[in-house]
C-alpha cells in the first residue's frame, strides 16, 4: 500500500485554481473512512447581518491550510484568533458574491496574515488576487471546494462545493451564499439580480447534487443552521414552485431598500477595503 505522502501532490499544486472538474483526484484510493477525518469545520456567526462564516481546513496536511469563506469586517479578528488556536495556516479568504448587507473581512484580513489570497467569481467584477470561474477547483492541502456559477441574487454569485472524490467529505457540502438559503432565497432587486436566473441556477447547479448534500448558506435570520438538497427540494416556500410562480413571488416581495448596500458594495468591490494596499496591522503569525 502506498504511504499517504506519496500520494500526497506538491504544495504549489495544492494551491492550484487551475484544475478542471473533470480530472482525476491522484487520492482516489484513500479508504473513505479517512475523509472525513481530514476536514476541519467551523460554522461562525456574525450577528448585526446574520452572516455565516465558515473556517475549512485540511488538518491531515503537514501544513493544515484553511479557507474562511465569507468573512465579514467585523468579526475577521475572532476568526484569525479561532484559526491561530486551532494551529492552521490561512491561505484564502473567499466570497461567495459581492455583499451588500456586511463588509467583507477579505481584505482586513489581507493586512493581517501576510499571504492570504483573497477570492471571488470573475462575473463579479471585484477586485481581488483571484478571479474563479466554474469548473474551477480551490485546493486546501488535500481538499478542494468546487466552483459552480449560481447568478440571479448577483451576477457574480458562485456555490461552492466540497469535492466529489471518495477522498472527499462525504456527504458533500454545499455553500450557496444568498442563491439558495434555508427555506428561502436571495433577493433579486439589485446588483443584476434576476429572478429568472436564479430560479435557473438553483436547480440545475446546486438541486441536481447528491440528494444528501448539506446546504450551508450565507445567512439565516431564524436560527437554522444548515439544511440539505433533498430538504430545500421538498420544503422550500419559493424554489419548490413552478418557475412563473417563483418569478411572481420574488416581484411581489415589496423588501425595504437595503440599508447597507450603499457602504457595503462599493467597499466590497475592492475586498471590503477602499486601498487594500494601505498600511498592514502588525503581522497575524499562524
Ligand atoms: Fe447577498
Amino acid at each position: 500500500m502506498l504511504k499517504l505522502n506519496a500520494l500526497r501532490p506538491p504544495l504549489s499544486r495544492s494551491l492550484s485554481l487551475t484544475l478542471h472538474s473533470d480530472s482525476v483526484s491522484p487520492h482516489r484510493n484513500y479508504a473513505t473512512s479517512m475523509s472525513n477525518k481530514k476536514l476541519l469545520f467551523r460554522q461562525l456567526f456574525e450577528k448585526e447581518s446574520s452572516t455565516y462564516t465558515y473556517l475549512l481546513a485540511d488538518v491531515s496536511h503537514r501544513d493544515r491550510p484553511a479557507l474562511l469563506i465569507d468573512p465579514v469586517d467585523k468579526t475577521a479578528d475572532r476568526d484569525l484568533t479561532l484559526a491561530k488556536e486551532l494551529g492552521l495556516k490561512l491561505i484564502y479568504a473567499i466570497n461567495t458574491h459581492v455583499h451588500a448587507d456586511h463588509v467583507t473581512g477579505t481584505g482586513l484580513i489581507k493586512t493581517k496574515v501576510p499571504g492570504v489570497k483573497s477570492v471571488i467569481s470573475k462575473a463579479s467584477d471585484a477586485k481581488a488576487d483571484l478571479q474563479i470561474d466554474a469548473g474551477d477547483r480551490i485546493y486546501f492541502g488535500d481538499l478542494f471546494l468546487e466552483v459552480r456559477a449560481t447568478p440571479g441574487h448577483t451576477q457574480g454569485c458562485v456555490t461552492y462545493v466540497t469535492g466529489d472524490g471518495l477522498d472527499q467529505p462525504q456527504p458533500r457540502m454545499a455553500f450557496t451564499g444568498d442563491a439558495l438559503l434555508i427555506r428561502g432565497c436571495g433577493r433579486t432587486d439589485f446588483q443584476g439580480g434576476s429572478s429568472d436566473q436564479l430560479y435557473q441556477s438553483v436547480h440545475s447547479q446546486i438541486f441536481t447534487l447528491p440528494k444528501d448534500t448539506l446546504i450551508y448558506p450565507a445567512h439565516d435570520y431564524r436560527g437554522f443552521t444548515v439544511s440539505s438538497v433533498e430538504e430545500e427540494m421538498l420544503y422550500n416556500p419559493r424554489l419548490t414552485k413552478d418557475e412563473e410562480t417563483f418569478k411572481s413571488i420574488m416581484a411581489n416581495l415589496n423588501l425595504q431598500y437595503p440599508k447597507m448596500i450603499d457602504i457595503a458594495v462599493p467597499a466590497n468591490m475592492v475586498c471590503g477595503l477602499q486601498d487594500v494596499s494601505a498600511k498592514p496591522a502588525e503581522a497575524f503569525s499562524s
